[in-house]
């Protein structure tokens, strides 16, 4: 199958059987997550990978009930940091100049860089952007290795932040990905074309 007929095959799942996904093709799906680029290259967030029935049953009701929480294999959240942006900032020119081999002293320019556009303002909403770049590689992942997945904005973020305690982590939840195998039998989307504007409607060539 090529790059289109697979992006076509996937859809917002909306029932899933409880199956599990090929260990192999979860580790691709988180790689992809993990190789997203971001914006100075800080990677602000994080990604909870939910097995746990148990704290998905506890998820559920917070995410509107909505089945594929717990019908799925298992969910990923996305949540950004809350703040500490300058220890972020920190630990990622360390990363740099260990991966690099390059010295703290040489980055210093870049350092600055970095922390003239972090300090002092509301950095989750640009950090939610970064997080929703990675949140595409995932699921355009998935698609290709035919793995259902749902992309889900449909919860409650403060009550799910309680329910998984991301407060002490200094986390924000963003967005949900369920990711599992389409219930054919159960879901009415199967079947259903894809809506979409045409493409001369979307696009402005100038
Ligand atoms: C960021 C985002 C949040 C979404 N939230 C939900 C959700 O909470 N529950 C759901 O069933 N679908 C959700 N959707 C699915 C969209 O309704 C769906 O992607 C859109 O209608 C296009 O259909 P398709 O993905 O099946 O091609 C969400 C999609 C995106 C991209």
């Amino acid at each position: 199958m090529n790059i289109l007929e697979n992006l076509n095959w996937r859809y917002a799942t909306k029932r899933m059987t409880g199956e599990g996904i090929d260990k192999e093709k979860t580790a691709t799906i988180l790689e992809a997550i993990r190789m997203a680029p971001t914006s100075l290259g800080l990677q602000p967030f994080k990604v909870l990978v939910i097995e746990n029935k148990e704290i998905r049953e506890k998820m559920k009701p917070v995410c509107f009930d909505q089945p594929q929480i717990t019908e799925s294999a298992y969910v990923l959240v996305f949540a950004v940091y809350k703040d500490n942006y300058t220890q972020l900032a920190d630990d990622y020119i360390n990363l740099v100049a260990k991966t690099r081999n390059q010295s703290i002293e040489s980055l210093e320019d870049y350092k600055n860089r970095i922390m003239y556009y972090i300090t002092g303002k509301d950095n989750t909403a640009w950090a939610a952007r970064q997080a929703y770049i990675a949140f595409g590689f995932g699921l355009a992942t998935a698609a290709m290795l035919h793995v259902d997945t749902t992309p889900m904005e449909g919860f409650n973020p403060e009550e799910l932040d309680k329910v998984l305690d991301l407060e002490n982590k200094g986390l924000k939840s963003v967005v949900i990905m369920a990711v599992g195998k389409r219930d054919a039998n159960n879901d009415y989307l199967v079947n259903l074309p894809k809506v979409r504007k045409a493409e001369e409607d979307f696009f402005i060539h100038l």
